[in-house]
């Protein structure tokens, strides 16, 4: 594992960015394994400058999201896919139909979660997946439990994780109960992981879940078996 700790939210973000985009300019048409939230969203700007300075062309890179929230669709201002859409896509030439994201409103979400499995497998899997990691541990929406879970699968989000996300919505019952996330598999076969954290409040759990034991009840912990992951860590 390489850990690289910085001293700001703009470093970690431009160290991040440095790395997406080096996979990007080898491998043109890599598949990049995509994150929400508040932590990557100074790579993707960062990202979207360097495309915009004619430094990264996006043309024929591929994309796939880790979750998005049940019940809310692409229109919805807290959806994964609006989020992506704004603070990504839009901002770089990746083609609409190279993108994907699980559906969150799919009439049979059972048949959602195998064929968002079968079409990372039919895209030869992840080259790069960025990560962030949720103060209870969790990777891509999965809580923490008694197993790891294999596949993308639908999962009762944590009252820590409505609370963290509910900073998002109007009103905390506004927040998705369930959420659709890539399970462990694809997650711990993406060629190289790119986890990315920053603020004290992170300090604690990314502690333990790459320096402690390896155990379900912290997700994030079972990266510590992947032969190739970089972590960039900002305090403030
Ligand atoms: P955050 O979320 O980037 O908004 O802190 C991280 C996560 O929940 O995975």
């Amino acid at each position: 594992m390489k850990f690289i700790k910085v001293k700001s939210y703009e470093e970690m973000s431009r160290q991040a960015a440095n790395i997406i985009s080096a996979q990007v300019i080898l491998k043109p048409n890599c598949v990049l394994g995509l994150a929400t939230g508040s932590t990557p969203i100074g790579t993707y700007k960062q990202l979207i400058e360097w495309y915009k300075k004619g430094d990264i062309d996006f043309s024929n890179t591929l994309s796939v999201n880790l979750d998005e929230y049940v019940g809310l669709d692409s229109n919805n201002d807290q959806s994964y896919r609006y989020f992506m859409e704004n603070n990504f896509f839009k901002g770089i030439n990746i083609k609409a139909q190279n993108t994907y994201v699980p559906c969150g409103i799919a009439k049979d979400l059972d048949k959602e979660c195998k064929e968002y499995d079968e079409n990372i497998k039919k895209l030869g899997g992840i080259d790069l997946q960025l990560l962030g990691i949720g103060i209870d541990g969790h990777i891509g929406f999965n809580e923490p439990a008694d197993s790891f879970e294999k596949n993308t699968h639908i999962v009762d989000l944590h009252e820590s994780t409505i609370e963290a996300n509910s900073r998002f919505f109007a009103d905390i019952a506004d927040v998705p109960k369930k959420a659709i996330t890539m399970g462990m598999v694809s997650i711990m076969q993406a060629k190289r992981i790119l986890l990315i954290a920053n603020g004290k409040n992170k300090e604690d759990i990314l502690n333990k879940a790459l320096f402690g034991p390896i155990t379900p009840k912290i997700p994030a912990s079972i990266l510590q078996l992947h032969p190739d992951i970089t972590v960039i860590y900002s305090e403030a």
